[in-house]
């Protein structure tokens, strides 16, 4: 604490993202980073662009709003590029989620949403998920400025078919329903094919998790144009260059190894069935997950007392100690040697 605080510093309670220990034996499953290194093609593509490390970077990375509009089948001024999604999401908060009605979004979902409220003065109403943790759209049906939900949810993992999105939006023709699809490459129906007809829906998606991405910071949001200009007029107050030159020719390359995409994502998506068929098989409820993660608990074992002992023998999972969830586990789907090593431990613990 200073004198030398604004108002608003003080009020902050930051969001604390998991844990990034710097032991290298440690079996990390605590941040859903994917467990194979990005395509080989990304380092290729990053060493070229050192050469030009002199020169500011591209400020609308346009290479990379093209790659990301082929490969999504829109136009290029439909895309907006930032500093991992997170900073994608920030800027949606401030340009297009503030209104007087209160925003909404799940009781249980990413734990960013209510500090870009707070950072921005935002109103929200938190929607209770139901009792199997579902999103139910009826739910929504209430006064609100505007809506945001991860699809699949976080740290659920479970997913709303593309039609109950587009009924979501359909239901609010006057507000902005904002879709952020982290994790929607595990197994989700992405709603980038709805932007065409529906001026309502953002959506937001990441390099993060599904190439591999996590340390070059790149995501980008998909919606009508008018939606990315409200974006860019918030980037271009706040940072001209959020991309350096080295992370638009990694995100470039990434995003055209579909080869390697594709292998990667079905190994994750297979490893994460077992994981959940060798949960099951312990005692443990496993959540239907779409995602790159598990979220379990065990009828007799609290999710604290295992996180803290699976700690200790070199796992780190992640445990959100919250209302409702406090029981859980979330597990990031590793490699299949991971996986296997996480359940011998558990098969041990209980
Ligand atoms: C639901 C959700 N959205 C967005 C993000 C942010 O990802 P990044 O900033 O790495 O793109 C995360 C990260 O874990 C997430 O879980």
């Amino acid at each position: 604490m200073s004198r030398f605080w604004s108002p608003l510093v003080h009020s902050l309670s930051p969001y604390v993202p998991g844990e990034q220990p710097k032991l290298d034996d440690i079996i990390k499953l605590n941040t859903n980073e994917n467990p194979y290194p990005p395509s080989p093609r990304v380092k290729a593509a990053i060493a070229s662009a050192a050469d030009r490390l002199r020169l500011y970077p591209d400020p609308r990375a346009s290479l990379l709003c093209e790659t990301i509009a082929t490969h999504c089948d829109v136009a290029p001024d439909q895309v907006f590029v930032g500093n991992g999604s997170d900073e994608v999401l920030a800027h949606t908060f401030q340009a297009l989620l503030k209104h007087d009605a209160p925003l909404l979004f799940p009781d249980i979902t990413y734990g960013f949403y209510p500090v870009y409220c707070q950072l921005y003065g935002i109103r929200y109403e938190e929607v209770p998920l139901d009792a199997q943790m579902r999103v139910q759209i009826a739910d929504y049906r209430r006064p609100c400025g505007a809506i945001i939900l991860p699809n699949p949810n976080a740290p659920t993992g479970i997913a709303l078919a593309r039609e109950a999105v587009e009924r979501l939006v359909a239901e609010h023709p006057d507000q902005l329903v904002v879709i952020d699809e982290a994790y929607v490459d595990f197994g989700a129906e992405s709603a980038v094919p709805l932007v065409a007809r529906h001026d309502n829906l953002l959506i937001v998606q990441t390099l993060s998790k599904s190439r591999a991405l996590a340390g070059l910071r790149v995501g980008f949001a998909i919606g009508q144009r008018p939606l990315i200009e409200a974006l860019v007029r918030v980037k271009d107050s706040f940072n001209s260059f959020p991309l350096d030159c080295l992370a638009i020719a990694g995100a470039v390359a990434a995003i055209e190894d579909d080869a390697w995409f594709q292998q990667t994502r079905v190994r994750i998506i297979a490893s994460r069935e077992s994981l959940a068929r060798d949960l099951s098989e312990l005692g443990f409820e496993v959540l239907p997950s779409a995602a790159n993660f598990v979220f379990a608990r065990h009828r007799r074992h609290s999710g604290a007392d295992l996180a803290a002992k699976l700690r200790e023998r070199g796992v780190l999972v992640r445990h959100f100690q919250k209302p409702r969830i406090a029981d859980y586990l979330r597990i990031t789907i590793g490699t299949e040697q991971q996986c296997s090593r996480s359940i011998g431990l558990l098969k041990s613990l209980i």
